[in-house]
């Protein structure tokens, strides 16, 4: 089997028209930044004449993009993989495409073991699709599928093209400046991307690998995009980077970067927006927009966006001149992602997280005074290389503490390529893991549930998401009818989110999705709040709650 890392005949191919286009399937897995990627692959092949199917058995081209960062996410795309492989053999000329971080990660060794494979395309090169579908159609239809090469554009581990200034020429910058804006395909809310990449290297995580090196997109650009989606109708804007405040764009400065890995050097307590150099970088003259800076333009310059959101923070990087920018803005959500991983500062270390347990809680206090209403949320990872009970009872002293709105907590999952793989044990057996796992939730859920009931009786701000998946199912149930009350309005039960990100079911008119309304909280759940619309009837029925 050949493999090319570079496509062939990228110029002489005529994109997706000498076919009439074709159905493509695309399946997600993995954070919300695969969410992005695909919006912008999809936006790049519907250009090209492609359409999206729902059912993966009438596609021509079946798309995952999938997600490494635990060995259940892969499993998921194994499953899939085995799937699509029986349906191959009734069906030969279609097209089989693995991206994201799973292609980047394992490419080679995942071309080999599933021949059903034509494609692999990782995140750093999802630009270069059309033509990797092109090639296979084009190769296939000369060898009459009797195909021997797959079509494969990926960076690499030891690649780390990085830097500011070299963003804005970079080739994956225009398929983020190619997305579309229409209307029909934003409800309301988007994602924009910040950053790329991440340079952090926890000793557990692939992302460094399968991301590449941290790029921060130009500034004019991410507030050019946050416009367009405006005047699409959008009104709530999420960015998304990996540790996304650690955004820094060097204005007309020399940048060069080797790509290696960034010291940790400390909690950036009470720093004043100037972030720390990475090394290998090397920094001639010009300005700088920090994270700070970039929140505060887009709030200002783009007025109708009513709710502008950020995730994942790193807590090292958090300086108070962000604290004090949400404090300013108001149309900047009072929530924020803060991932600890840990409560024991010896794990912490392993981990290569670059902060203590103590710099951390210092963090939140700082948060607390600064933002009394701020909601918080967390990450940790249970079962860590050498995790005593001691660490574990330290993470949960963190959740005690911190009182997230929620957290999400993660068995440790080796994951090959990481120092933590290659130089730490997993040592900590499936079954304690599982109980620490069980344990963590149960803290948290008490703690998710008083951070709810606290408002109770209180009018929330909400941006209306969807028909809530009860509501959904139970009008499956009836045939897709819509239940229509007396005032003769259609009514259903609503999911949306308030500004603190808290996940709120009310009843009302799906007209509503995709906009502002005012709940009033009646009861609530560890992980709900439920309420009727504010100056609305009282809902005489039919909730589905
Ligand atoms: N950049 C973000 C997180 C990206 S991955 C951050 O640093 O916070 C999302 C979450 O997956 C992480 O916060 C971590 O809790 C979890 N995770 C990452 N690698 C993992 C692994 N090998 N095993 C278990 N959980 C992991
Ligand atoms: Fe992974 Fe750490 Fe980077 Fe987050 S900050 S993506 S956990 S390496
Ligand atoms: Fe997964 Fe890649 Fe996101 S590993 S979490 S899809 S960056």
């Amino acid at each position: 089997m050949n493999l090319h890392n570079q496509p062939t005949s990228e110029p002489s191919v005529a994109l997706g028209r000498g076919n009439g286009g074709g159905r493509i399937y695309l399946e997600t897995f993995g954070c919300q930044m695969n969410v992005l990627d695909s919006q912008l692959v999809q936006s790049q092949l519907r250009a090209l004449g492609y359409r999206f199917v729902e059912d993966w058995r009438q596609a021509d081209v079946v798309l995952y993009n999938t997600c490494s960062v635990r060995e259940h996410a892969e499993q998921k795309v194994w499953s899939r993989l085995g799937e699509v492989a029986i349906h191959k053999r009734e069906q030969p000329g279609v097209i089989v495409g693995v991206l994201g971080c799973m292609a980047e990660r394992d490419g080679l060794g995942m071309a080999r073991k599933y021949p059903q494979i034509d494609l692999l395309c990782g995140p750093g090169e999802l630009d270069r699709l059309p033509f990797l579908i092109e090639n296979v159609r084009k190769t296939a239809q000369e060898e009459q599928f009797s195909r021997q090469a797959v079509q494969a554009a990926l960076q690499g581990n030891t690649h780390r093209r990085s830097g500011t200034l070299a963003a804005a020429e970079d080739r994956l910058e225009m398929l983020d400046l190619s997305r579309s804006f229409d209307p029909d395909e934003h409800r309301g809310s988007a994602y924009v991307r910040i950053t790329r990449g991440c340079n952090k290297f926890c000793s557990y995580c692939v992302v460094p690998f399968t991301r590449g090196a941290e790029i921060h997109r130009p500034p004019d650009h991410i507030v050019e995009e946050c416009r367009r989606l405006v005047d699409a109708g959008v009104v709530e804007i999420t960015l998304l980077g990996q540790t996304v405040n650690h955004y820094h764009f060097h204005h007309g400065a020399a940048v060069s970067f080797e790509g290696r890995q960034q010291p940790q050097v400390g909690l950036a307590v009470g720093r004043k927006g100037l972030p720390s150099k990475a090394k290998g970088e090397t920094i001639v003259g010009g300005r700088i927009t920090t994270f700070a800076d970039l929140l505060a333009r887009i709030h200002d310059q783009v007025p109708g966006l009513l709710r502008l959101r950020f995730v994942t923070n790193f807590p090292r990087d958090f300086g108070d001149d962000i604290l004090a920018v949400i404090a300013e803005k108001p149309r900047i959500c009072r929530y924020l992602h803060l991932p600890a991983q840990s409560g024991s500062n010896r794990l912490l270390e392993l981990m290569n997280r670059g902060y203590t347990v103590e710099e951390y809680r210092q963090l939140i206090a700082r948060i607390r005074s600064v933002l009394p209403d701020a909601t918080l949320a967390g990450d940790v990872i249970c079962g860590f290389s050498t995790e005593t009970e001691e660490d574990h009872q330290a993470t949960c002293d963190l959740l005690r503490f911190a009182r997230y709105k929620n957290c999400f907590v993660f068995k440790y999952s080796a994951r090959p390529g990481t120092t933590a793989m290659d130089r730490l044990p997993d040592d900590v057996d499936e079954a304690t893991k599982r109980r620490r796992n069980n344990e963590l939730l149960a803290v948290q859920s008490e703690i998710s549930a008083q951070v709810h009931r606290s408002f109770e009786g209180h009018t929330v701000r909400v941006f209306v998401e969807s028909v809530s998946t009860k509501a959904r199912k139970a009008q499956e149930q009836l045939g897709g009818q819509t239940v229509e009350l007396g005032w003769q309005k259609p009514v259903t039960q609503l999911c949306g989110r308030t500004d603190g990100d808290l996940i709120v079911m009310f009843d009302g008119d799906p007209a509503l999705i995709g906009s502002m309304v005012e709940v009033t909280v009646e009861r609530s759940a560890p992980l709900t709040l439920f309420g009727r619309l504010a100056d609305a009837m009282p809902a005489a029925s039919p909730s589905v709650g």
